[in-house]
């Protein structure tokens, strides 16, 4: 299939960047779209030019690293996927694409594609881990929690930190990363014990560097996971909650 690409490029942090033109006369529909930039990189390469930044890394969708924003929506046209796992066939012959980074306030353009997403790895710091001195490995049995509960730390343990749902949000909002991660770590058993203090400092950490959340819920539809949009509700549940809980717990 033909493919007419406007592809952003810039060059660094405090360039301006700008979109080229690139036509694609062999590209094939099984491709994903890191396929495609990868198969434009190497004639690049082979003219001698530079070829374009992006990042990846498992290309199976379980990392987090890859992001794109195609035509305007952060990773691709279809819904929950991220972008290495965006195919070709959802385009046709003759059409136009657009890649540039994921558009945020929050991601600086560290070069062409590849954003700076260390905003999110700061609100993990503050509190997206559980603080105990594991010793050896526990019996699987000794930390009782039922089925349900489970399951439901495990769909919200699924995110994989893209950042795409901050790109989607018309605020800049990290509150479903944030909240996926909230309520993940205060359902396990040994997550309860610092549960306080990591909402307390999680949720100030995202207000600082985020926009607010309007429920617009461009999030959930963007997110590789699923993490479903009532996650969001984990910033103000778990932050009440921690206003009656002692200031080290
Ligand atoms: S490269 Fe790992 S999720 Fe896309």
């Amino acid at each position: 299939m033909k493919l007419h690409l406007e592809i952003w490029r810039q060059a660094g942090p405090t360039t301006e960047g700008h979109y080229e033109s690139i036509d694609v006369p062999d590209a094939v529909e099984q491709m994903s779209i890191l396929e495609l930039l990868d198969h434009v990189n190497e004639t690049l390469i082979e003219s001698g030019r530079e070829p374009f930044a992006f990042a990846s890394d498992c290309r199976e969708g379980i990392c987090g690293t890859c992001g794109l924003t195609v035509n305007g929506r952060p990773h691709g046209p279809e819904q929950n996927k991220p972008s290495c796992q965006q195919r070709l066939f959802n385009f046709s012959d003759g059409d136009t694409i657009r890649l540039e980074p994921l558009r945020s306030a929050a991601y600086p353009v560290i070069k062409d594609m590849i954003v700076d997403r260390s905003a999110l790895d700061r609100v993990m710091q503050q509190g997206g881990y559980v603080s105990v001195n594991a010793g050896t490995a526990p019996d699987a049995d000794t930390l009782h929690m039922n089925h349900q509960t489970a399951e439901l730390a495990l769909d919200h343990a699924a995110c994989i930190g893209c950042g795409a749902c901050v790109a989607a949000c018309p605020n800049g909002a990290a509150h479903l990363f944030t909240g996926a991660k909230l309520v993940h770590l205060s359902l396990m058993p040994l997550g309860k014990n610092e549960r306080g203090r990591r909402a307390r400092n999680m949720v100030d950490e995202v207000e600082t560097n985020f926009g607010p959340c309007s429920l617009f819920g461009e999030c959930a539809d963007v997110c590789p996971a699923g993490i479903p949009l009532t996650a969001v509700a984990a910033i103000n549940k778990e932050r009440a909650r921690a206003a009656f809980t002692a200031k080290d717990a």
